[in-house]
């Protein structure tokens, strides 16, 4: 639905834009005129017992509508997202992944990949088309509804085109087109061609640009604006509490953050529904959630590297090992401030591209990636409010936006070089639901 004047890439900047416009009638109009652009209910739960799964949200990520009428529709199976669901949800040393169409009763298409594969496509089709989970499920999930009749002969298409055109490489996926319709435009808009000029935004992956910065350059900018190296290197530990709220701040509840150099980190969101636990210990990471499949389930693939890339870069003095391959696109904009573009590939091949403001220095954005089998998932980390702690600046406000959830966090205090229990990285205890 968004429609460009000059979209040079598929970006990776998710913000609406400049240029953004809506048909009448669409659904992503109908969507906004509900008060939600995007209705991010976090938390659909892989129920074992082979029933598929069932629609719960925890109060983590949520749209900023009616908080009762939303819990009321969560409850009872209406529109809900999921949440990130992980295959290997066994515990214990690593074992096969569970494939989908052995967790699932009617997967005829995207057979043969892990769980959380799957269900990282689910969350790419509820973005492309701007649609909620149940829209294409109902009365349960296996059940083969028109629409997903229509979604299992679009993969089927676009896995055609991709290995017919391009080689195999998915270059072209249900976003290229859908855009957040459900109907893709056929035809130029003469208004978006001489429209507003849109942001500029970089591909996914990219290549040192002529005429950029050096990389080495914005990230010592950073490591300055931060506080400097030595400043930093004293920080190595903290202990945050805040709150987490979903889309547009709806419904907040605490939150706590533990930090430890050089890659430790536990956050903490108590949902109304129960404790939702994310912890990267500095090998393994899980995700307790009290509407997930099992109360604990452990990371795995891109997730875990975006774990461990997240633990990572709380210590800003870890930057510049915690990726390599540096290099820099062209500058770009993040709401009318100029921004820094930088790209660093992981140990494990894992991408992430960081955006630097270009006046203070600061970080304000990461995209990280993990592959699907209907394109790469993206992970945006928003971080604003830095304020110093120990002469260090660091985020007291974020946003982690998956494609299917949001939360926001905000700290309101934050103790720095704190000891902080062993215990607070193992891995967490199963969520209860409340
Ligand atoms: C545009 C339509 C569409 C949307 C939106 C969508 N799905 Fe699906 N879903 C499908 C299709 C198509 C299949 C079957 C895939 C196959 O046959 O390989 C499927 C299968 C599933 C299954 C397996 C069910 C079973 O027992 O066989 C689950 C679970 C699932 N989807 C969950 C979700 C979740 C959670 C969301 C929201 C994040 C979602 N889906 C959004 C189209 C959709
Ligand atoms: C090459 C362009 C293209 C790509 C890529 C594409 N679609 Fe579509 N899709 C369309 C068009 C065009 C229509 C509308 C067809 C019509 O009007 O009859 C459509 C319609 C649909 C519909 C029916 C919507 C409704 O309820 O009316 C669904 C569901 C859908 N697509 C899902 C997907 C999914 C899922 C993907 C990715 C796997 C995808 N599409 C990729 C072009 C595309």
């Amino acid at each position: 639905m968004i429609a460009h004047n000059a979209d040079p890439n598929q970006s990776s900047d998710m913000r609406p834009r400049k240029g953004d416009n809506m048909q009448i009638g669409s659904r992503r109009m109908r969507l906004a005129v509900t008060g939600a652009t995007i209705v991010w209910l976090i938390g659909v739960a892989l129920v074992g017992g082979g029933n598929g799964m069932s629609t719960r949200a925890a109060a983590a990520s949520s749209s900023p509508s009616n908080k009762k009428a939303e819990w009321g529709a969560v409850l009872s199976n209406a529109c809900g997202r999921a949440a990130f669901v992980q295959a290997g949800a066994q515990a214990g040393p690593p074992q096969r992944p569970q494939m989908s169409e052995e967790a699932f009763k009617n997967v005829q298409v995207l057979k043969g990949i892990p769980v959380d594969e799957f269900m990282g496509a689910m969350g790419l089709f509820s973005a492309a088309l701007s649609m909620c989970c149940l829209e294409c499920h109902a009365p349960d999930w296996a059940a083969d509804t028109p629409r997903k009749r229509t979604a299992r002969k679009m993969v089927q298409m676009v896995e055609t085109i991709n290995r017919a055109n391009f080689t195999g490489r998915k270059v072209v996926t249900c976003w290229t087109c859908h855009r957040q319709s459900d109907r893709p435009q056929v035809t130029p808009s003469l208004d978006v061609v001489y429209g507003e000029p849109i942001y500029w935004a970089p591909d996914d992956l990219f290549q040192q640009a002529a005429g950029a910065p050096s990389p080495g350059q914005v990230l010592d900018k950073y490591i300055e604006a931060v506080g400097g190296a030595e400043r930093v290197a004293r920080l190595t530990s903290f202990v945050g509490k805040g709150t987490a709220s979903g889309y547009a701040g709806a419904f907040k509840s605490p939150a706590e953050i533990y930090v430890k150099a050089p890659n430790q980190r536990t956050t903490i969101i108590h949902t109304e529904v129960g404790d939702k636990t994310t912890t990267f210990d500095g090998h393994a990471g899980w995700l307790a959630s009290p509407v997930t499949p099992v109360p604990v389930m452990d990371l795995t693939g891109g997730e875990l590297d975006g774990a461990r890339l997240d633990a990572e870069l709380s210590f800003p003095g870890r930057i510049k090992q915690v990726l390599g391959q540096w290099r820099a696109s062209l500058p770009s904009s993040i709401a009318d401030r100029r921004v820094n573009v930088l790209q660093g590939t992981g140990a494990g091949g894992a991408v992430a591209t960081l955006y630097f403001d270009v006046e203070s220095g600061l970080l304000t954005r990461v995209v990280r990636y993990a592959n699907s089998a209907m394109g790469r998932v993206p992970t945006q980390i928003d971080f604003e409010d830095y304020r110093e702690v120990a002469g260090v600046k660091i985020p007291f406000r974020w946003s982690f936006a998956w494609v299917s959830g949001r939360d926001v966090i905000e700290l309101s205090e934050v103790r720095p070089n704190v000891a902080i229990d062993a215990a607070r990285f193992g891995k967490p205890a199963p969520a209860v639901r409340r």
